[in-house]
């Protein structure tokens, strides 16, 4: 039976996995790198730990199920990140990230030089500090001795698939979030990059999500163990191509990833923007579609931060028992009362895009009391989380996108603790799906689109996303975050203007 792989490039590692046609999973390895933050508000990672990191999980694949039946390959990846080549194609500095915080500057002008109207009408969006068109920018205007000798700007992804393939290449949803492309057009946009001095040269070739796009080259072959010649798609940026796996691939149901970064996404059948600008809107990996979606920066990336500083004791119980340390930290946070009596956390830890784009906002533990435990830090940390992509939630509503049904994915929905709060807090019913591998399985999907074992995306879909578990809502549960989720809306707004002199000392 023909074997499909699908290889996520994500933030704290690379995952690769290998499905049959039913979209069972047959093999999977993950490998780890560092990211990077060399400066207050900068994110970077090396490049070459990526594709260390596919290489690895490659052979390690190749060696539980061989390369003969692998009949395609998707790359999906963090999306905004900016890789630039010289001539040589040799990687001219760290890549910077999505989180980077470093570009509003760049923003400015790129928004003042190309005009609102026309970046609007073009790239369908704002131009935002995480996307990868500043930080182009920004390199052009600190480090010219680099941005000089650039060839080519490329995706996480789509670095990987050069590595693979020898092809510059993408594909339409990850490129949507370069500020360069015309989103409802779904091509490369020659109005922006004339404007800010971009060369279409510097572009890789653009793609759907679905298409081929190269295939393993000599070299990719001899650093993987894939056999030359496999076939490798398009793919998608991790949050579309998430949403594929997840089935999100028709109107009326929405996701919510609950990954490093949180998302709340939602199909949509054409470009259709927030009048407000607050969420995203991209191109789908499903041809002629689009979404819409709401991003915050730290929602998996909050817990993270929580187990490693103040959840160090449940770290060292738990490689003791052989746990994991978020299951002794939730199982805590279930002992304290939903609205964790008062205690609320702001997540915005790396600054935060939705719904409030500012690359100075800080994390912060508001309403602190005597009687407050380590555990209610925990449940704050989980509840502020939520409510930051309830906030999504309400500008999805505002735009009179129908919710039907809500799939859960990403780290934070293993936790059925957190699963709960997110249900109570959006007042709407939370699924999962049986496999999930998010974006790995949707690009994995894609390939068996491109090489036509499937007839569609949707039919791909239908075939093998599974829906099951869920949590219901607790309707007195519902009632006590009705009244926090208030209070919470009124945090950010009382603390901006602190955020942005703390900034000043750090
Ligand atoms: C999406 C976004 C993140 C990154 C990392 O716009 O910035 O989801 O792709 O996961």
């Amino acid at each position: 039976m023909a074997h499909l792989l699908g290889i996520d490039i994500g933030t704290s590692g690379t995952k690769v996995i290998a499905i049959d046609e039913s979209g069972k999973l047959v093999a999977s390895a993950s490998a780890d790198y560092e990211l990077f933050t060399p400066r207050p508000l900068w994110a970077e990672q090396n490049a070459l730990d990526w594709w260390d990191a596919v290489c690895k999980c490659c052979q390690n694949i190749v060696a539980q199920i061989g390369a003969d039946d692998i009949a395609g390959i998707g790359l999906s990846g963090q999306m905004h990140g900016l890789v630039m080549l010289n001539a040589k194609h040799e990687v001219l500095r760290p890549a910077i990230l999505w989180c980077d915080q470093r570009t509003q500057a760049q923003c400015d002008w790129i928004t003042e030089t190309v005009g609102k109207d026309l970046l609007v009408s073009e790239t369908a969006n704002p131009v935002l500090t995480g996307f990868t068109a500043p930080k182009i920018v920004w390199a052009r205007d600190n480090e010219p001795h680099l941005f000089e000798r650039a060839v080519m700007h490329l995706l996480p992804k789509d670095y990987i698939r050069f590595r693979l393939t020898g092809e510059f290449a993408t594909e339409v949803s990850d490129a949507s979030g370069t500020s360069l492309l015309n989103v409802p057009e779904r091509r490369w946009s020659r109005a922006v990059c004339d404007k800010i001095g971009v060369s279409l040269d510097h572009l890789p070739q653009m793609y759907e999500s679905f298409e081929i796009s190269g295939r393993v080259s000599a070299l990719g072959a001899q650093a993987t163990g894939l056999k030359e010649g496999t076939p490798v798609v398009g793919g998608g940026g991790d949050q579309a191509a998430g949403a594929v796996g997840n089935g999100i691939v028709q109107s009326g149901i929405i996701s919510v990833a609950m990954g490093t970064s949180g998302v709340v996404f939602a199909f949509a059948d054409t470009p259709v923007i927030d009048p407000k600008l607050r969420v995203h809107t991209f191109c789908h990996a499903v041809p002629h579609k689009w979404h819409v979606m709401g991003v915050m920066l730290s929602a998996g990336g909050s817990m993270r931060w929580y187990r490693d500083t103040l959840g160090l004791s449940e770290k060292a119980v738990a490689s003791h028992m052989k746990t994991d340390p978020y299951e002794l930290i939730t199982r805590g946070a279930a002992t304290v009362a939903p609205g964790s009596e008062g205690l609320f956390f702001l997540p915005y830890l790396t600054g935060e895009r939705t719904p409030h784009p500012d690359p100075l906002a800080r994390g912060a533990f508001v309403g602190l009391t005597l009687m407050h435990s380590k555990a209610h830090l925990a449940r704050a940390v989980m509840e502020g989380v939520s409510f930051g992509l309830r906030d999504s939630l309400e500008i999805l509503k505002e735009m009179g996108v129908s919710i039907g049904n809500v799939r859960a994915n990403g780290g934070g929905a293993k936790s059925e603790i957190w699963r709960q709060i997110t249900a109570d807090i959006f007042g709407f019913p939370l699924s999962t799906i049986a496999i999930d591998e998010g974006p790995a399985l949707g690009v994995a999907l894609l390939a068996g689109v491109g090489t036509g074992i499937y007839g569609s995306v949707e039919e791909a879909c239908s075939a093998v996303v599974k829906v099951t578990r869920g949590a219901s809502v607790i309707e007195e549960n519902a009632r006590v975050y009705e009244k926090s989720y208030e209070i919470y809306r009124g945090l950010y707004p009382a603390l901006k203007g602190s955020f942005a002199q703390m900034g000043e000392l750090a």
